[in-house]
């Protein structure tokens, strides 16, 4: 059965470019984002580990750590990030998962034969603090993700999870919000004591609560 959210992250313990890692030891008490890709050597991978490096403050700011995965080991990936360095003009500062035995690939489906072949298809896993998956994506092969969109997620969750406002269509952080529709207008007063636009009974929409 696949993983959803809500569950718990399957914790693992697994060889990385930096060192033996046990995964919920190394997430700690912050944030992770884990993301596979197809394989080591590749050009749509080598620009998406590169812009996960670039991005590496920004993930810090939402105190937030990064992993990849594949199922190369770990001797190609450390023969592999040069490239990445070399080409997309950043060095990756995260561990790269070498899951020679698909172990943490099995655990999260992230081999999809229908894809073409046994290495992993581009899912991303973002795990709270709590280690609950709270998004999942997968992409194919040919397909490269857009991280500033994974960023604008984490945004919208931890906003969520603290106010009760829901993220509209294309929200980015520092934009109005909308007042989840479970809350009464009288309720919406105390917790939005600027007030609030209403469009439709369900639809009130308000500045972003913590700017
Ligand atoms: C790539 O990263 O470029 C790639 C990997 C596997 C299949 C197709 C493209």
């Amino acid at each position: 059965m696949s993983l959803r959210l809500g569950d718990t992250a399957p914790d693992f313990e697994a060889e990385t470019t930096e060192g033996t890692i046990n995964f919920h030891d190394w997430i700690g008490d912050g944030w992770a984002v884990l993301f596979s890709h197809p394989a080591d050597f590749t050009p749509v991978c080598t620009t998406e580990l590169g812009e996960t490096a670039k991005l590496k403050e920004q993930f810090a700011k939402r105190n937030c750590k990064v992993i990849a995965v594949s199922v190369d080991s770990v001797e190609d990936h450390k023969a592999w990030v040069g490239d990445i360095d070399e080409t997309q003009g950043c060095a990756v500062n995260f561990p790269i998962i070498g899951d020679t035995d698909r172990h943490v690939s099995e655990t999260y489906d992230m081999l999809h034969p229908g894809e073409g072949d046994t290495s992993t298809v581009r899912s991303v896993f973002v795990i709270d603090a709590n280690k609950k998956i709270r998004m999942t994506l997968t992409y194919p092969k040919s397909a490269g993700r857009n991280f500033d969109e994974i960023l604008r997620v984490i945004d919208s969750i931890q906003l969520t999870d603290g106010y009760k406002v829901a993220t509209p269509v294309n929200w980015k952080d520092g934009e109005d919000v909308i007042i989840v529709p479970s809350l009464s207008d009288e309720e919406a007063k105390e917790h939005f004591p600027d007030g609030w636009k209403t469009l439709k009974p369900y639809l009130r929409v308000t500045k972003q609560p913590n700017r």
